[in-house]
């Protein structure tokens, strides 16, 4: 009964209680018994505001929760429920909104998950993204982005692109995108900290249903491998050329004077087809040297693995050292662990040999010593090769192993060394999946240091 004093109905009742006092002074004018007539509108009052309490509670309070119920979710809150369970038609309508709250949280549920997933592919492609929309306002960028760029995500998103993106070819690839409304693809370099990277830079024009302009995609990709494979495959081509030209002139040179008149001179002609028959050697081992780092670079290469017996390899290798270094008073020495076995290729083993030990007589002056040591750890087969010789600078070892490097050019092409030697071990200790390491001090003498697993 309180409620019928309370808002919303103290008016209703108000009303009824007017219109029951009008009611009894216009019929006071007509009836004469007015304690019925007072009786009579009491009991229809009481009536009336029973009914009225009845349709408050029945209805009118239900349809209220029910509205702040449709609030809740309206304000994203899925959870909320309004239990009402009455046959009637508010026991129906609050089945209704339960359902429709529940498919909300599920709808909601299926939205969240995606909207994450999406981030997560977003963070972790290997490209740098950008999100502008028609008016250049950045909307999102992605990790990768901030790693190749600097800043944080809050640096750039809700910033026209011009203010917070540094590079030029930025700006154009936007404005190209917005302009011809079309894929738009450069290149540039920059600098993560002191490496230079290179960078393909696409800009993706984004379009409504109507194929209206909506914003653009930047998608940033490293390319600095491919760019470095590139120049690789450039100085490559220009290196072989580079070393075939200087035998083939000297070749065709000499070969052109014994055209000429040479041939009755014997003695010179002899000098010249001496000449010509090294430089011919001279191109056949560098033709050699190249198949065999292509062979080594196959993918379907396949190493010929033996259980090989150090020692017994080395007596098919020492001799040959032996008999150049007496020629040329250096003293050479081969110190080999008893009884050692790995498993490798043989002829690729005896290669690694071969080179180590000519770099150490190419680059050791008269009376120097090379050792020739071979150990082995649980794991590991060591092999060392040590000279007192000219030694390498330390800013040149990082470039050691690269194909056609040579520390000094004149020097190693004099020995007839095409710069391949080390690049070849190299490849070999790492198809046997062992290490190779190399110190040296200039003037002092070199050590490499090759490991092969047993
Ligand atoms: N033991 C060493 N002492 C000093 N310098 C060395 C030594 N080994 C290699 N080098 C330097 O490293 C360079 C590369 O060696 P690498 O064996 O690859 O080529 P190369 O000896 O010049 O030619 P190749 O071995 O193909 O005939 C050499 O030119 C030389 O400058
Ligand atoms: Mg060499």
């Amino acid at each position: 009964m309180r409620d019928l004093f309370k808002k919303p109905l103290i008016n209703f009742t108000y009303i009824i209680s007017f219109l029951m006092l009008f009611t009894g002074i216009v019929l006071s004018t007509i009836v004469e018994n007015f304690i019925i007539l007072i009786a009579v509108l009491l009991f229809d009052l009481i009536l009336f505001l029973v009914i009225l309490q009845f349709i408050y509670t029945s209805y009118m309070k239900p349809v209220k929760k029910a509205t702040e119920v449709i609030n809740e979710i309206g304000n994203g809150n899925y959870q909320a429920r309004f239990n009402h369970s009455t046959n009637d038609y508010i026991g129906k309508l609050s089945y209704k909104i339960n359902t429709l709250s529940r498919n909300l949280r599920e709808i909601s549920i299926q939205e969240q998950a995606q909207s994450e997933q999406l981030s997560t592919i977003i963070d972790n492609t290997q490209n740098g993204l950008v999100l502008i929309d028609e008016k250049g306002y950045i909307h999102l960028v992605n990790r990768k982005f901030i790693t190749m760029f600097g800043k944080t995500s809050k640096e750039y998103n809700g910033y026209i692109y011009y203010d917070v993106l540094e590079h030029e070819i930025f700006h154009k690839t936007v404005q190209n995108t917005f302009l011809y409304e079309k894929n738009i693809k450069s290149e540039f370099s920059h600098y993560i900290g002191i490496e230079k990277h290179y960078f393909e830079i696409i800009g993706v024009p984004i379009f409504n249903e109507k194929d209206r302009l909506k914003g653009a995609v930047i998608v940033i990709h490293d390319i600095t491998e491919l760019k470095k494979l590139e120049i690789m495959r450039k100085d490559f081509v220009a290196n072989v050329s580079h070393e075939l030209r200087t035998p083939i002139t000297s070749i065709k040179g000499f070969a052109e004077t014994l055209l000429e008149d040479g041939i009755n001179d014997r003695e010179n002609a002899k000098e010249f087809l001496k000449i010509i028959y090294k430089e011919s050697d001279r191109m056949q081992l560098l033709i050699e040297d190249l198949l065999t780092l292509s062979r080594l670079e196959e993918e379907n290469f396949q190493l010929v693995l033996n259980k090989i017996d150090v020692s017994e390899l080395a007596d098919e290798i020492v001799p040959t050292f032996l008999l150049k270094a007496r020629k040329k008073k250096l003293n050479l020495t081969v110190s080999i662990e008893d009884k050692l076995e790995l498993k490798a290729d043989k002829e690729k083993l005896k290669q690694i040999f071969i080179n180590l030990l000519d770099n150490a007589m190419h680059y050791t002056p008269e009376n120097g010593k090379i050792t020739l040591t071979v150990t082995s750890t649980a794991d590991y087969v060591h092999i060392k090769v040590s000279d007192t010789g000219i030694g390498i600078e330390q800013k040149a070892l990082p470039r050691i192993f690269e194909r056609f490097y040579r520390v000094d050019k004149a020097r190693s092409r004099n020995t007839g060394g095409t710069g391949l030697g080390l690049a070849i071990v190299k490849h070999i200790v790492e198809v046997h999946e062992g290490k190779i390491t190399i110190d040296s001090e200039v003037n002092e003498g070199t050590n490499v240091h090759v490991y092969l697993p047993r």
